[in-house]
């Protein structure tokens, strides 16, 4: 596996596999890798020759009081990780082989990114679209896999696909889950023991939604938050951010009862991280 880590090394590098016909997938990460970014490397090898996993903890889409600093980081244990799943590239640039020192440029989206993490993170999504155009622009892939635990971020990176015409297949995989159902997460690791056994309300909020809906045939978005409530009242280091049902693609909140494809999606703070999951679940009509 190669590790490169300037913008130059890495465009010839793909340069290099088109010449020769190769299709290129990317997985772009923060690091501290886990299973669920493995799985995603599974896709990208499934479908492209050569696979590049990104590594960089992207500083503009964090916010001033956010957890940059504190975000979890091992460059050994990623590199064997990558190493061990078939990896051919492993692409970590410093801070200044992304940004110029005095950039100004940045790529916005204006109506998906202004709700769920939208709203406590204003700067998120600019940073993240930012970020992922430049990947896109030095690993030149043909394909780029995301995690469907992010789902507003893998909407919007589909919208920027879409609208700045990058020649792009995104592909998302699947979330993916501990034992106890909390999805993976690398800030799963700055909990304390206690907060990470409370982190299941997240996952057990969204059970509980979709058994009323799915079984129950609950549709009004108040008896839903109010079935909700009754479990987010059993975690009590863990503070909602937002629990917002809204339409799958377009992101439009619904106000009073659900019909469709619903993308209920949830954000919780904890002493240590800030979690978020979500699940898409269809209304029977
Ligand atoms: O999902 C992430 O880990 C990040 O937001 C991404 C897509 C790698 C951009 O920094």
């Amino acid at each position: 596996m190669k590790i490169l880590q300037t913008a130059q090394e890495m465009q010839s590098w793909s340069r290099e596999q088109q010449r020769q016909a190769k299709t290129i997938g990317l997985v772009p990460t923060m690091g501290y890798l886990h299973e669920g970014h493995l799985s995603l490397v599974r896709l990208a090898n499934e479908q492209t020759d050569v696979v590049v996993v990104s590594l960089f903890v992207n500083p503009t889409q964090f916010g001033p009081n956010e957890d940059l600093d504190a975000y979890p980081r091992d460059f050994e244990r990623d590199r064997l990780a990558c190493e061990a799943a078939g990896v051919e590239v492993l692409f970590a640039p410093q801070k200044r082989d992304v940004y110029a020192e005095d950039h100004t440029v940045y790529v916005t989206e204006e109506v998906l990114a202004s709700g769920l993490c939208g709203k406590s993170r204003p700067i998120h999504f600019q940073g993240v679209l930012t970020v992922v155009a430049k990947l896109f622009h030095l690993v030149l892939p043909d394909v780029a896999v995301f995690g469907e635990k992010d789902a507003q971020q893998i909407r919007l990176i589909r919208r920027m696909v879409r609208d700045l015409n990058f020649p792009i297949r995104i592909v998302g995989g699947p979330i993916v889950r501990e034992a106890d159902g909390v999805a993976m997460s690398s800030r799963n690791t700055n909990l304390s023991s206690e907060a990470r056994n409370q982190a299941t309300v997240l996952s057990r909020t969204l059970e509980v939604v979709a058994t009323c809906v799915e079984e129950e045939g609950i549709t009004s978005v108040q008896e839903l938050r109010s079935r909700a409530d009754a479990v987010l009242a059993t975690a009590s280091l863990g503070e909602l951010d937002y629990l917002e049902f809204v339409k799958d693609e377009s992101l439009a909140p619904f106000e009073e009862e659900l019909s469709g494809d619903v993308l209920v999606a949830i954000a919780v703070y904890f002493p240590g991280a800030r979690l978020i999951d979500n699940r898409v679940i269809t209304v029977p009509s």
